[in-house]
């Protein structure tokens, strides 16, 4: 159709910038605007986010469209794969918000080591999840996200 042109998806685009920066602000009330690469690394994050909450409504039998607990698992392990390096530059002392901790760049060879954990972990149930088979997929599952809590606890505040 001539109507979803580059027109429209650009409309499309600045209404969802336009949505998230509203619903992050008001979920973060009057905090300090984010620095570019805080931003960057939240963002992936949110993408682990969203592919985790909707295998969860599959698990759950709240959703059932067929193939998509692959691609959503697939999306999660890209959003682990980017992860390292969207916290590779040492952002201490930047001006901005973030809810990284300087432990990350203290320690940044335990916090890198957890991050290669994560990404094959999550790379892990994405081939599970090719798979179809539940008795895969829940363990893999489990097990790719336990290394959100553990992380978290250390190094975010
Ligand atoms: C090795 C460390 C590590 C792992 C593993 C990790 N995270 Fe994070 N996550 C962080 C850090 C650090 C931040 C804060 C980033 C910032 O604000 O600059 C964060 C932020 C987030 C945020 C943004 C939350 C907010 O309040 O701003 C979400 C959502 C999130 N992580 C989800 C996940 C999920 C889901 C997983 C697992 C599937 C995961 N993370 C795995 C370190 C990790």
């Amino acid at each position: 159709m001539k109507m979803t042109s580059k027109r429209a998806l650009v409309a499309a685009a600045t209404a969802a910038v336009v949505f998230a920066a509203s619903s992050m602000s008001s979920a973060h009330g009057d905090e300090e605007k984010r620095f570019a690469e805080s931003q960057y690394r939240h963002d992936v994050m949110e993408l682990a986010k969203y592919s985790l909450s909707n295998i969860v409504q599959h698990l759950q039998g709240k959703a059932s469209q067929e193939g998509d607990v692959a691609k959503l698992a697939e999306v999660m392990a890209l959003s682990a794969e980017m992860s390292k390096a969207a916290f590779e530059k040492d952002t201490r002392g930047m001006e901005g918000h973030t809810e990284a901790k300087d432990g990350i760049w203290d320690n940044w060879d335990d916090f890198a080591d957890r991050m290669d954990k994560y990404a094959a972990d999550t790379r892990a149930l994405a081939d599970a999840a090719k798979s179809g088979d539940m008795s895969q997929i829940g363990p893999a599952f489990k097990k790719a996200t336990s290394n959100c809590k553990s992380c978290h606890d250390e190094y975010r505040k």
